[in-house]
């Protein structure tokens, strides 16, 4: 679609988005956007993805919700089947399932092992085996778009979190190799990453970021607390045809902290 010739308003119309961890958060004010555009929506997660699913559908959209872990290829081949049988295939995949929120902050010498596997699993593999299972319906569709959502933390090295840290500094650079391999198909990968977000997720366990809740918004241009809604529209413009030859890059929503 050549940008502006789509109805306003209404960019994604007839374009199918897949929205890992979607059931709440940054995730879920993402897939409610995409809607709004016009596109129909799988949510995907781990937890809630029906009543998600349900709700953005009793909203208006054209949306299911399919429980899915990205962690598991098994999960993904199912979600890549729910995706084709309802709409017909993925033109969009949004990568956001993430773990965060329950998060300790620790010295990384005390961070278990198990907990940076899961980090890693979940937010670095997660990507990557999500691009594995709906690539293929993309390059069936003529092309596509992926969005990995990062964070600042890459930049930051955020002491206590370590290992999501270098997690999102990994989603970084499987963006950039995928839009390599990928651009040939059609299929652009962006990156979204934002600042310190008070998502669902987050909002649950304020007091285990409350040092770094009083630092956010002073280090920011934009003086106040960041919430999900202040990153939909970067993800709906990368996901839409005002973005159709930007690839590879790295979009970082934050009021103004880092500048990248
Ligand atoms: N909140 C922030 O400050 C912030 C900042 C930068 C980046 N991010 C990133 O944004 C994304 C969303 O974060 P959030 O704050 O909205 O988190 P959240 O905890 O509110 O939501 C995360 C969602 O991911 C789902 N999920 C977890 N493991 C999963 C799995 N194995 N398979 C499928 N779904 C799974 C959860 O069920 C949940 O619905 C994450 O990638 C996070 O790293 C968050």
């Amino acid at each position: 679609m050549a940008a502006g010739t789509e109805p306003p308003g209404q960019e994604l119309a007839g374009k199918v988005a897949v929205v890992t961890g979607a059931a709440t958060g940054i995730g879920r004010a993402i897939a409610a956007e995409l809607a709004l555009a016009g596109a129909s929506v799988v949510v995907a997660d781990v937890r809630g993805a029906a009543e998600a699913g349900r709700s953005l559908a009793d909203a208006g959209a054209a949306a299911i919700g399919v429980a899915t872990d990205v962690t598991s290829p098994e999960a993904l081949a199912a979600l890549a089947a729910a995706t084709a049988e309802a709409f017909g295939g993925a033109d969009i995949l949004v990568n956001n399932a993430g773990i965060f929120g329950t998060l300790e902050f620790r010295p990384f010498t005390e961070i278990p092992l198990a907990e940076w596997h899961l980090v890693m699993d979940v937010n670095v593999l997660g990507c990557f085996l999500a691009a594995r299972a709906l690539v293929p319906q993309m390059r069936e569709r003529g092309g596509g778009r992926i969005i990995n959502i990062g964070s600042t933390s890459q930049f930051k090295g955020t002491v206590g979190l370590a290992h999501y840290s270098a997690s999102k500094g990994a989603v970084a650079g499987l963006t950039r190799a995928l839009a390599r391999e990928l651009g040939p198909d059609g299929i652009l990968v962006n990156q979204v990453s934002p600042g310190f977000t008070i998502s669902d997720g987050v909002a649950k366990h304020l007091e285990s970021f409350a040092v770094m809740h009083a630092r956010a918004a002073g280090a920011r241009v934009l003086r106040r607390d960041m919430v999900p809604s202040d990153i939909v529209g970067a993800v709906r413009f990368l996901a839409g045809p005002w973005a159709e030859f930007m690839t590879g890059q790295d979009l970082v929503v934050d009021g103004g902290a880092v500048f990248h």
